[in-house]
């Protein structure tokens, strides 16, 4: 029988948590991927397999889901090194680098994963692209002041290139009627989605800090360069190492 996608993302998940040893300060990462990461983790703490870990939240999501699972955790300025990240992602390139904060959580996910020590991505397989931007957007975070005109500033970036686009992220309102609102960060900021037709083909570190030049822009979610491995969880049921 064909594994679901999620039963992938457990499989992912569990081989990271392999790479845990007793005493690491952890970066527990957000989303569908990490969060079996860290049901893993809670069980071999409760079980006693694992001691003394703790790990740096990167989301409020991430944290609620730490505390009810039994990980004890620090803050990022109370962690003196953070030894090992896991975190999902939405895309992988041939090189590694990624796209993530689909889930909105990428400024924190970037401060902590960022951070020097390992970083390994868990996946399954429909994570894997030629490029980054092929399947979706590419998220920034911005702040909410001037948001329009940041997006603005955004847009001219890119205006030359053929079917891009670029608008803030929204959700449903919680008021339950057919509303949509702008989606805001645990940081209080806003998101501005880009979509690039096929992909970005260009130099990814010259876009990067373009982007990061437009004073209104926290940050983005290509993580260029952060991953050191890539745990892949495949549909014929075998799991490959990228590093
Ligand atoms: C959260 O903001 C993201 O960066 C996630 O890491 C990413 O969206 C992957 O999530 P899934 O594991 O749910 O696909």
């Amino acid at each position: 029988p064909k594994a679901t996608q999620e039963e992938l993302k457990r499989v992912a998940a569990h081989r990271a948590v392999e790479m845990v040893e007793s005493g690491m300060t952890l970066g527990l990462g957000t989303g569908s991927t990490a969060a079996h990461a860290l049901d893993r983790l809670g069980d071999l703490l409760r079980g006693g397999a694992l001691r003394g870990v703790a790990g740096v939240p990167t989301s409020l999501k991430t944290e609620a889901h730490a505390a009810r699972v039994g990980i004890p955790m620090l803050a990022l300025a109370d962690a003196a090194e953070i030894h090992l990240c896991i975190d999902g992602a939405d895309e992988v390139d041939p090189e590694l680098n990624l796209v993530k904060g689909r889930g909105g959580s990428l400024l924190r996910e970037k401060m902590i994963e960022g951070t020097g020590g390992r970083f390994v991505v868990i996946v399954d397989e429909s994570k894997l692209v030629p490029r980054l931007g092929c399947t979706g957007a590419v998220p920034v975070e911005v702040v909410p002041f001037g948001s329009a005109y940041t997006l603005g500033l955004i847009r001219k970036l890119f205006d030359k290139l053929p079917g891009f686009h670029a608008r803030l992220r929204t959700v449903k309102s919680k008021a339950g009627d057919q509303q949509e609102e702008l989606f805001v960060t645990d940081n209080g900021n806003y998101i501005v989605e880009m979509f690039f037709h096929d992909g970005i083909h260009g130099d990814l570190s010259d876009i990067s800090d373009r982007l990061l030049r437009i004073t209104g822009v926290v940050e983005h979610g290509m993580f260029l360069g952060l991953a050191t491995s890539v745990i892949v969880a495949k549909k014929d049921g075998s799991v490959e190492v990228l590093n």
